[in-house]
């Protein structure tokens, strides 16, 4: 192509106002569709929908303190987006349609770009439809290094999911949506993977000590985790060190299993205890028993291994919840599922009674509303603490979501754990406190994905 001098002018023009990352230099992420062998060889392979047609996604690793840019082009025939989960982003990068940005429609992009100001575990994924995008494959793992980090030989990211395969085809159960699922405990599956794999082996070195980082990427499944062959301690929750890491119980019988909601990571530092040759692993506890998620094949050799317990991890820049007692208490009561049918809710500002909203597709409520309302559930000044009180009323557990803060869970002897996403059993109540301090519109919502998408999710305002 050649150019006459105006032509070159106005080019040069348009080129310059132009932000320079739009000339190309900002790497690509794609969401399009893909294949993945998810189940045993026998069955074949499966149609999933992946960033860049991989499931998980692409493991992004940046250092605490770093800016991520990813153009996300969308190459599926469906409108999509990323939301940066657990991620303390700016709100225009937070990835909510309608929320925080349009979607993105197929053959469209979106610039993400932001800084990442917490080390630790997280994860990518889309956020539009999720219960049926993420369903089919649309996540990944995000993990922000720690400028000095622990002392491991090997750090190894565990992304578990839970799909429901056809067992004849080994292609994905298209039936999303659907109203036993969305009204009971979510959209459970037949077939968990481990980075997209039924039963991975993963060679590790005798005496090794490692980091694992385990992500639930699954809808539904709430894991109940247990490892054989290691000792360990967690280090970490939603990314976010503890003070002191907390040792594992041990896995024979495995009584104190750690729990994995939907969303949650967990970080474990573990020291290889199982003998050289042999096979340690990752274990779900079943009601029908202990079921191995991943191997571990012990290299052959003498480890050495270290005895000491590791140090916690460096603290991330949280804001301070110094005075939280005396914050204001907001409730948060979560209705109607199986067995507890919502009498009626609000719909926008139409009340309308349980029938109705069942044809709707309606099957839950927060404090009576039964989609994300017109007024933010909180409208909080910026840097102002809460005290937020999650009512389960429900016949299930629901893992609630903040989007653009970590919150505290208070306990009988005051604060525990940081958190983004807070598992509420049935019947349970769990309280946190929050400090506000991100401004912008943030999305409160189950994470168990059909019951977000059928009553189960809000948004509170900051700044
Ligand atoms: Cu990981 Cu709004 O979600
Ligand atoms: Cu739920």
């Amino acid at each position: 192509m050649t150019l006459d001098r105006r032509q070159f002018l106005v080019t040069a023009a348009v080129a310059a106002a132009m932000p320079r990352r739009a000339l190309g230099a900002i790497p690509v992420i794609e969401a399009r569709e893909g294949v993945a062998q998810l189940a045993p060889a026998q069955f074949g392979e499966t149609p999933i929908w992946g960033f860049d047609g991989t499931v998980p996604g692409p493991e992004l690793r940046v250092n605490q303190g770093a800016r991520l840019q990813r153009r996300m082009v969308n190459a599926l025939p469906h409108p999509t987006s990323i939301h940066w989960h657990g991620i303390r982003i700016d709100n225009a990068m937070d990835g909510v349609p309608g929320l925080t940005q349009p979607v993105v429609e197929p053959g469209e992009a979106f610039d993400y770009d932001f800084v990442l100001p917490d080390a630790g575990t997280y994860w990518y994924h889309a956020h539009n439809r999720s219960f049926e995008q993420v369903a089919r494959g649309l996540y990944g793992p995000l993990i922000v290094e720690e400028a000095e980090g622990p002392d491991v030989d090997d750090d190894i990211v565990l992304m578990l999911d839970d799909w429901r395969l056809d067992p004849e085809t080994a292609s994905i159960r298209d039936d999303f949506g659907n109203g036993h699922d969305m009204s009971h405990a979510g959209r459970i599956g037949n077939l968990v993977t481990v980075n997209g794999q039924f039963d991975p082996a993963i060679r590790v070195a005798p005496g090794a000590r490692l980091r694992l980082r385990l992500v639930n990427a699954a809808n539904a499944r709430i894991f109940s985790l247990g490892l054989d062959g290691f000792r360990g301690w967690v280090v970490a929750l939603d990314g976010m060190p503890l003070a002191q890491p907390e040792p594992l119980a041990q896995p024979e019988p495995l009584v104190n299993p750690v729990v994995l909601a939907p969303a949650q990571r967990v970080d474990l530092i573990v020291d290889v205890t199982a003998d050289a040759g042999s096979v340690a692993s990752l274990i779900e506890m079943r009601r029908e028993g202990g079921v191995g998620l991943a191997r571990f094949d012990i290299g052959a050799g003498t480890g050495m291994s270290r005895d000491n317990t590791p140090d916690a991890l460096p603290p991330n820049p949280l804001p301070d919840l110094a005075g939280w007692e005396e914050a204001p208490r907001h409730e948060m009561r979560m209705q109607g599922g199986a067995m507890r049918w919502l009498d009626g809710a609000l719909l926008g500002d139409t009340q309308l009674s349980g029938r109705e909203l069942a044809q709707l597709g309606r099957f839950w409520a927060l404090n009576g509303q039964a989609d994300r309302p017109e007024e933010p559930f909180l409208d909080a000044e910026r840097g102002s603490l809460h005290r937020i009180r999650f009512v389960n009323e429900t016949m299930f557990p629901h893992g609630m979501h903040l989007h653009g803060h970590h919150v505290r869970i208070v306990g009988a002897e005051g604060l525990g754990p940081w958190r983004d996403t807070v598992l509420v059993d049935r019947g349970e109540t769990v309280e946190i406190a929050l400090n506000a301090d991100n401004p912008g519109k943030w999305l409160l919502h189950c994470h168990m994905l059909g019951h977000a998408a059928s009553g189960m999710s809000t948004w509170y305002k900051v700044g």
